[in-house]
C-alpha cells in the first residue's frame, strides 16, 4: 500500500511524523496509527516529504506546527543528527539519527536497537552464527551492531574487496560463496532483487530454527525469501525491522511499552 506524503510547506498540524525524501512509501504511518488505536491514543501521525537541503528550514516549520517528534528515514539521517543539539550515543556511533524530539531537539536512532529486538523476538539466540549477505549501506550498520552485539559474523558480497573491507573493520569473516549451512541466521542486505537478480545460493535443506531474514519488504515476499521458502526455510522480511524500530521510537518519545503485536498486524 502507498501512503502519499505531503511537502512540508502544506503540512497540516499532526503530533508526529515521518520525513523523507521521497516518502510516498513510508508503511510508518500505519504502524504508528495502529499503535495510537491500541493504546486509546488520540494522536496524529502523517508522512511529509522534506527535501535534503530544506532539512533544517522545514524542522523549524514542523515545530511551528507544533510538531513534536519525526522519524527520518533515507537520505535524511545524517542531516537529521546534524540538525540535533542533542544527539545521543546510539546516533552519535553511526553520526545518523532516525528519531527527533523537536520540543528538545534530541535525537536518537533506534533501527540497530530495534533490529537486535527484532532477532529476539524471531528466537536468533544472542551470539549466533549471521551470515550477512552485502557489503553495501545497510550491510555495514547491521555489520557494527550484529558485532557489537556479540554475534559471529561471516560477511558474502558480489564484489569480494568490499565485503573483505567490511570484514576488516567489524571483525568478521568473508566467504567465496555464499554457503548456507552453518548459520542461524542468513541476512540479506543486497539489493539483487530490485533488479530481479537470484544470489545463486545453493539452499540445501535447511537446519532447524534456521531463519533466513530479508531487510527489504514489499507487498510481496522476496525474490530472495521465495528461493528460501521453497527450499523450506522459516522466512521474514523488513517489516519485522521496521515495526520493532518503530516501537522504540514510540516508547523513546511517550515513555511507555509499546504494542508490538498490533504495530506488526498493521503491516501484515
Ligand atoms: P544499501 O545502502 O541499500 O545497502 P548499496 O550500498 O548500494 O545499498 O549496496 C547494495 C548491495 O547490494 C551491495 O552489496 C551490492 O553488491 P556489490 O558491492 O557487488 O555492488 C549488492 N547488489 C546489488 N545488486 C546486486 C546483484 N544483482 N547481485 C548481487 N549483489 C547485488
Amino acid at each position: 500500500m502507498i501512503t502519499g506524503g505531503t511537502y512540508w510547506r502544506q503540512a497540516m498540524p499532526t503530533d508526529f511524523a515521518v520525513v523523507g525524501d521521497p516518502i510516498g512509501h513510508s508503511w510508518s504511518p500505519r504502524i504508528h496509527a495502529a499503535a495510537y488505536a491500541a493504546r486509546g491514543l488520540e494522536l496524529r501521525y502523517e508522512a511529509i516529504h522534506v527535501p535534503k537541503e530544506e532539512f533544517a528550514e522545514a524542522m523549524e516549520s514542523l515545530i511551528e506546527l507544533g510538531v513534536k517528534g519525526v522519524n527520518v528515514t533515507l537520505p535524511l539521517k545524517f542531516e537529521a543528527f546534524a540538525w540535533a543539539r542533542f544527539p545521543d550515543e546510539a546516533c552519535r556511533q553511526f553520526e545518523a539519527a532516525n528519531t527527533l524530539d523537536l520540543v528538545d531537539r534530541r535525537a536518537t536512532n533506534t533501527d540497530g536497537q530495534g533490529f537486535l529486538d527484532s532477532l529476539e523476538s524471531l528466537g536468533i539466540p544472542q551470539g549466533g552464527r549471521v551470515l550477512l549477505l552485502g557489503a553495501g549501506g545497510t550491510a555495514q550498520a547491521l555489520a557494527q551492531v550484529l558485532t557489537t552485539a556479540g554475534f559471529e559474523l561471516a560477511i558474502f558480497n558480489r564484489t569480494r574487496e568490499k565485503a573483505e573491507q567490511l570484514a576488516d573493520r567489524v571483525g568478521a569473516v568473508t566467504l567465496d560463496s555464499p554457503q548456507v549451512a552453518n548459520f542461524d541466521l542468513i541476512l540479506n542486505t543486497t539489493s539483487a532483487g530490485l533488479s530481479g537478480d537470484s544470489l545463486d545460493i545453493a539452499w540445501g535443506s535447511p537446519r532447524e530454527n534456521v531463519l533466513v531474514y530479508d531487510v527489504m519488504y514489499g507487498d510481496d515476499p522476496t525474490p530472495l525469501m521465495r528461493e528460501a521458502a521453497l527450499a523450506g526455510y522459516r522466512t521474514v522480511d523488513g517489516r519485522h525491522m521496521l515495526v520493532a524500530q518503530a516501537a522504540r521510537s514510540f516508547e523513546w518519545w511517550l515513555g511507555s511499552p509499546a504494542p508490538r503485536e498490533a504495530m506488526l498486524e498493521a503491516v501484515r
